[in-house]
Order: C-alpha cells, then structure tokens, then sequence
C-alpha cells in the first residue's frame, strides 16, 4: 500500500472504502463501532526488552480482529524520554526506538487493514516533552523562537506563582526558570509543559502534525486531554471549593478547586473544527479524551459535529449500584447521543472487574455492564484484557513506574497497565526478557488469551460472543432512540426498537421488564439451568417484545 493519501485498502482487502473529497460520509465506518484500547508498552514484546512494541502489536493483531473489534487506539509511540510512558512526546513525527521504527507503524496500518481493522493514534497537543527542540529552544531566554510555543509567566506581584492552578499529577502547575526568570506552565509534569495555544504557530505545527499521520494511512485520532488545551487568556485564579490536607494526593487537592480557568475554555472547540477540515476529507476519526464528569459538557465537543466521539468517563467511573449507573447513561445518551464512546475501562483508572468487586464475579459483573453498555448508541471501548476478564492487583510499592505513584500522587494507575497474559509461555508469551510491569501475583493460566481460546465460557469466548449477537441485532446498530424502562430496583434497562437490554444487578434473579421475551441471550457468566422469566444475578440480557 501506497503512504500518499487516504487508507482506502480497495474493496474486499479491508475497510471499506473512505469518502472522497469534502464532507461527512452519511454512515461513517465508526457509527456503532467496537473501539479497542492497544496500550502499546504492555500488549506485546517482540525484541525481548520486557517493552511492547510496534512489531508485537503485528503480530497480535489477529487477537483484536476475532474479537470484533472496529479500531484499534495505540498509545504514543512517538520518541519520548517516557517521563509519563509516552504521553511527554519529543518529536511527534516519529517512531520511539523502543517501540520501532515509522515503518513498523506502517506494517501496523498495512496489517490492521488487511484484517478489516481500523487505526486510530494517540495524538498529544496539550503539552510536549521538555527534551522537546521547541521547548529546548524556548529555554535559551524570552527571545527564543519557539518562546512562545508555551506558556510563560511573570512571578505574582508579590513573587511565587502566577496564580492558584494545580498540577493534575501534584504540586503547582507552575515551574520557576531562574536562567530566563519567568514561570511556565505545567498541568501534568513540569517534564511536560504546557503549549500556547494562543499561538497560531502551535495550530499550524498540529496541523501538520495530522496531515503526516493521514498521509501515511491512519485512520484517526485520539486528542489526549481534549479539554485542556486553551486557558483563560487572564489566567486568574480558579475558586476554591474546599481546603484540603496538606499531606491530600495530588487527585484531591485538584479536586479542592472549580477549575473555572485552566480547562474547558469556550475556545478550545474551534481548533477541532479546523482540525475536522483535514480529516473529513480522509474519512478519519477525531476522538477526543475530554475528561469531564458530566454529561452536558462532554455533549458540547461532540454537538455539530465538532468531534467525532468523545469519551464518557463518567461510565467508567460509576460503581456497581443500579442507581448511580441509571443516571450516569441516561445523562450520556441525553447529552451525547450516538457521539459518545462508552469505555469499559482505560488505563488511567482501575478496571471494571476491579470497580465491581474483582475477582470472578467482578468479571462477571464487567462482562454484564459491557452487553449494557454495548446496546447504547455511540460506540463500546475495551482496554487490552477486559475481554480476558483481567483483573487488577496493586504492585508492590518497589515495582511502581507510574510518575503519579513514584511522586508521591497515591496508588497510581500501574494496576491497569500490566502486561498482557497470552500463553503459559515463560513470560506468559508477553515478553522473553523481564517485564516491564509485573504481572499480578495471582495471575494464571486461566487468565491467558491461549487457554481462553480453548475455554468455551471464558471472558473471551463470551465477548466474542457479545459482540456478534450485538452485531445480527438491527435496532442496536440502527438509530432506534433509546426508552428507559423502570422495572424494578436493581435492574438497569432500555428498550430500541424491539430490543430491551437489562442488566441485573441483585444477587439474586429479578424478574424480566414486562412484556418482552427472550431471543437472544447473553449471559455474562456461563451457562446454567434456564432462568425462566428472570434474569439471573450479575446478568444481562438480550430480550425482544412484540
Ligand atoms: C491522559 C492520558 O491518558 C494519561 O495517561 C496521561 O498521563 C495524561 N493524559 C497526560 O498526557
């Protein structure tokens, strides 16, 4: 395949065809998709350093094809000093050594494609690495060339920080630099500033950015921190909602404050309406992470088309209680509609198994809330291993990479990063040489990709399952609005068209929304003597009504 211009792999070699010239396609290739999170370090070693690589990923592609998956996301593979595992980009038209080289990204897109697959990348434009040339070159002094391609402050009038903002990741969101005697600004590592997007220099430089990536076949997109890119050109304080503990992580002292001025901004929506004219016309995705926790903001990236999806954190933040998760979707679907992407987990929180109990039954219960989510409008993401029904064990403090939990930040998010178990191979076939992360101490066979091949109700074989009763039930592909049915207390339930998914989550059986029978049926855990009119603990089902 040619690396000049859209990734039309040509009929019966791949994803169908790409729109050409301006415009949206009317049915774009991710409507109703099943999204699939690569976190590239922990997916699959292929030169025995302990890291996932690019190379890997090849040869595991096969893994996210039968699973039914649409898209894969990988995340930043780019050169990175990897202060935050990649996402401190250092040159973002390349490929990090440690994951590769461009043309195994390009054997990445050729393969995935042959297989029907999407690609969609990590694209990184709130911040860069500070080993970045740009910002090595705006450190020689407030007449750099690239000075302006941050954001640099004056002391407040009474010295120390510019104002009240707050790292994400601990501490002030500001770094003093004596030798050009101002501030600049931070909102995760000081080893990741923050870009000026005031700057229209910035703009043109992503721009680019996109244009390389399209050129060399991707499909896609996902804007890290889409929210967070343009801040109040003031930069006055943010509200204080409470005090906090001085010994509080770093997640509850940035919860102390309404982050009224450092994200979100009215602005930061017109740079993806830009970036939406170079991606139209390649039929490629625009993902955004917009990391807000309710619906109604979250609503406003993806209305008029301004993004194509955004993620819905608030989904995978909710905990096993019938209420909570009720609303959390209701809201979403109100708010975002089929613009939505519904993850079950993702790498900077724990996984669902975990969020629901861990354990057997706390994969059982992710396997549940999957089906529910899966019948939503919008599209279904999985991080690497929900479908092994991984759970997630905490490390030891001694083997923590995470810079949130070796500052200090709390736990971390190394719980869901661990690598991926695909045989009983030394290694657990991830890797020949020491894995980076270690695997949780009671990881076994049963929780290997290879044995779950073999295992009829294993967390594979009943996602696979799931995805393809999904994909034979019309009203959950088609644009059926969705009806919340208000059965009783512990069930979660909606009805498009003829289909009605509800979810179970009591201990024991609740009977069936009325009026509706089964045809289809998903049960998250294996099989067991029929259920009758109910809908056993832990369970969702797949019903129809006349
Ligand atoms: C969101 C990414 O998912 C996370 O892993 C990273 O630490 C921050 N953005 C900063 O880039």
């Amino acid at each position: 395949m040619t690396r000049s211009g859209t990734t039309d792999a040509g009929p019966g070699t791949g994803p169908a065809a790409h729109p050409t010239g301006s415009g949206r396609a009317p049915h774009p290739w991710w409507t109703q998709a099943i999204g699939y999170q690569v976190y590239l370090r922990s997916f699959n070693d292929h030169d025995g350093d302990g890291i996932g690589d690019l190379p890997g990923l090849a040869a595991r592609l096969d893994h996210i094809a039968r699973l039914g998956a649409d898209y894969l996301w990988i995340t930043p593979f780019y050169p990175s000093p990897q202060a935050d595992h990649g996402y401190d980009v250092s040159d973002y038209t390349g490929v990090d050594p440690r994951f590769g080289r461009l043309s195994d990204l390009d054997a990445v897109v050729d393969r995935a494609h042959a297989f029907g697959l999407r690609v969609v990348i990590d694209v990184v434009p709130n911040h860069t690495s500070d080993r970045h040339p740009w910002f090595q070159d705006a450190l020689t002094g407030p007449d750099a060339t690239y000075r302006d391609h941050y954001v640099w402050r004056d002391p407040a009038p009474g010295g120390g920080p510019p104002n009240n903002w707050v790292s994400k990741f601990g501490g002030p969101a500001w770094t003093w630099h004596a030798a050009s005697g101002q501030y600049f600004m931070h909102t995760f590592l000081p080893q990741q500033p923050d870009l000026n997007w005031a700057n229209p220099a910035v703009h043109r430089a992503f721009e680019d950015i996109l244009r390389f990536w399209l050129a060399r076949g991707v499909d896609g997109f996902r804007i890290d921190t889409a929210h967070l890119l343009t801040e109040d050109p003031l930069y006055r304080d943010n509200p204080r909602l409470h005090e906090v503990d001085a010994a509080a992580d770093a997640e509850a002292v940035y919860a102390s404050f309404e982050h009224r001025h450092d994200l979100d901004q009215p602005d930061v929506v017109d740079i993806y309406r830009r970036w939406r004219e170079i991606t139209d016309p390649a039929g490629a995705l625009l993902l955004g992470e917009v990391g807000l926790f309710t619906a109604e903001p979250v609503g406003r990236y993806v209305a008029d088309g301004v993004l194509d999806l955004a993620f819905y954190f608030p989904a995978l933040k909710v905990g096993w209680d019938a209420r909570a998760i009720r609303e959390v979707l209701e809201e979403g679907v109100t708010h975002g509609g089929a613009r939505l992407a519904w993850p079950l987990s993702s790498h900077d929180d724990p996984r669902a198994t975990q969020r629901f109990g861990g354990g057997p039954g706390g994969a059982d219960r992710a396997l549940a809330y999957l089906a529910l989510l899966g019948g939503l409008p919008g599209n279904t993401f999985l991080l690497q291993g929900d479908e092994l029904g991984l759970d997630a064990s905490q490390l030891p403090p001694e083997r923590r990479a995470d810079p949130v939990a070796t500052r200090g930040g709390g736990a971390g998010r190394d719980a869901s990063r661990t690598p991926m178990p695909w045989s009983d191979r030394p290694g657990f076939g991830f890797t020949t040489g020491e894995p980076w992360l270690p695997f949780p101490t009671d990881l076994d066979v049963e929780h290997t990709a290879a044995r779950q091949e073999v295992v009829p109700d294993s967390a594979l074989a009943r996602t696979r399952r799931l995805f393809t009763v999904r994909r034979h039930l019309p009203d959950l592909l088609g644009t059926a609005p969705v009806e919340w049915l208000h059965s009783a207390d512990d069930v979660v339930a909606y009805r498009r068209g003829r289909t009605v998914v509800a979810m179970n989550l009591a201990p024991t059986t609740r009977p069936r929304p009325g009026g509706a029978a089964l045809v289809e049926r998903y049960r998250s855990s294996p099989a067991s003597p029929d259920d009758g009119n109910d809908i056993p603990a832990d369970t969702t089902v797949l019903l129809t009504s006349p």
